[in-house]
């Protein structure tokens, strides 16, 4: 059996959580490979609505096994509220959550420390999500950052010290103190003491070798679906540097985040919004600063799921599409939030940028630097609501035609179209 793959296609909030849950079925282990509390996947079903943070999106489904691989980081005090929301849904996650022992943890003083390093950016802030994500996985290539596993240890505490001690010499250096912010509502030593506490929930959970489970599994015919979180567009290495995340959101990062052999990856679906979205900093070549890009953030409910910040809205950008189509190597596409566009008379689209006098097909290093204009083609919109679609036949011809187009501009099929945030609206193409 193969390991298939659910990533972002755009700067993330594609609806990833919604689609792992809509797939999940087909699938007996759910993992979350990269990122950490950065992310916000929304699940909608039986009129629940539920944002996971570090928990991958299969948790509902009672018969699956989910897995938090080695490539993520995990905030104890985060995932101990996350947990307690998930069993208020009769979810079992002390049973079919297992946690791999090489995740990274993300200590308070690393949520510090991103603080103090965005303050000390000024105007240049990457807008990170605050949780403390960059200074974790500095720490993890720096071989100076403490894993899940190390909780069993007896010197653990000692180890956090250690440390702990270093971060707060380097938060002096920014000329920041603990006292400067606060981290979730709480002062520093509020959080610190609610962290110690939550380790102790996060180490009493099934705590494995999450790469030699997941290849046992696989062995013995277990059908294994990967969740991707964040965007092909935030990628540190193909995202628009520095103004990414700090881990590998493509699909390669599959085969380091949960130990997988490139040749067992099977399908890859690759997630995208019929337009586009991003939140915090950085180039967005088809972003819309005016009337047109509120009604998308007013249509769409474009407010960050982590953050509550209201996300910047564009049209779909079919260069960056394509670029993150090949990068990830995706077989399947799947197109989110299609009844966001339901009353835009005409839609565009995005097919090359102009970057100081030079055409380019694909988003080019040079995209921080120099100012771009984006190429648009415009097609009709559909002007009917589709959110009780359920069959390809029910969908209107218009936004056929757009789907056509879009398959055509990437040479790869659109799978399924989701038509609203529930579980139940999504149309089988
Ligand atoms: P993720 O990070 O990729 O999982 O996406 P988020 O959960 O951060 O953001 C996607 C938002 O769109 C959530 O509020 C979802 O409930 C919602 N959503 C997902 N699919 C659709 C859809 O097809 N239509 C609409 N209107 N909302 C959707
Ligand atoms: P999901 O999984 C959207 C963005 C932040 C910021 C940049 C770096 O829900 O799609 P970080 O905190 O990672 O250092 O922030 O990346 N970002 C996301 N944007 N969805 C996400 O996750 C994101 N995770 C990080 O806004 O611009
Ligand atoms: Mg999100």
């Amino acid at each position: 059996m193969n390991v298939d793959v659910i990533l972002g296609l755009q700067w993330g909030d594609e609806g990833k959580g919604k689609i792992v849950d809509v797939l999940a079925p087909g699938y007996d282990i759910i993992a979350r490979f990269q990122g950490g509390p950065n992310a916000g996947h929304t699940l909608e079903f039986d009129h629940h609505k539920v944002i996971l943070h570090t928990i991958p999106s299969g948790i509902f489904h009672q018969d699956k096994i989910n897995v938090i691989g080695n490539g993520v980081v995990i905030d104890p005090v985060i995932f101990a509220k996350e947990l307690a929301v998930v069993e208020s849904f009769n979810a079992q996650p002390r049973k079919n959550l297992y946690i791999s022992k090489r995740a990274h943890l993300i200590l308070p003083t690393h949520r510090l420390l991103d603080a103090a390093q965005e303050k000390e950016k000024g105007a240049a802030k990457i807008g990170s999500t605050l949780k403390g994500i960059s200074p974790s996985y500095t720490d993890k290539y720096s071989r100076n950052g403490l894993r899940v596993g190390d909780t069993l240890r007896n010197d653990f505490w000692s180890l956090y010290d250690t440390l702990r001690q270093s971060h707060l010499r380097l938060i002096q250096m920014f000329n920041c103190s603990v006292d400067d912010f606060q981290i979730d509502g709480m002062s520093f030593n509020e959080f610190e003491q609610q962290w110690k506490k939550d380790i102790a929930l996060l180490s009493s959970l099934p705590l494995i070798d999450s790469e030699v489970f997941l290849n046992a599994q696989m062995k013995s015919g277990k059908r294994i679906l990967a969740e991707g979180a964040q965007g092909t567009l935030l990628d540190i290495d193909f995202g628009s540097y520095p103004f990414v995340t700090s881990s590998h959101t493509v699909c390669g990062g599959v085969c380091t985040g949960l130990g997988i052999a490139p040749r067992h990856i099977g399908n890859v679906f690759g997630i995208f919004k019929a337009y586009c979205t991003r939140v915090g900093s950085g180039p967005f070549p088809t972003e819309l600063s005016d009337d047109t890009g509120e009604k998308l953030r007013k249509n769409g409910f474009e407010f960050g799921s982590t953050t509550g910040r209201p996300r910047r809205c564009g049209w779909l950008d079919l260069a960056a599409l394509r670029y993150a189509i090949e990068l990830n190597g995706v077989s399947h596409l799947i197109m989110t939030k299609a009844d966001v566009l339901d009353t835009f008379e005409t839609i565009q689209m995005c097919s090359s940028y102009n970057i100081a006098g030079k055409e380019y097909s694909y988003p080019p290093y040079e995209i921080c630097d120099q100012q771009i204009s984006p190429s648009l083609i415009p097609v009709n919109g559909w002007n009917t609501a589709i959110t009780n679609c359920t069959q390809k036949q029910e969908l209107p011809s218009r936004l056929l035609d757009y789907v056509a187009a879009i398959e055509k501009a990437c040479e790869t099929n659109i799978h399924m179209v989701s038509t609203g945030p529930d579980r139940k609206q999504i149309v089988s193409m």
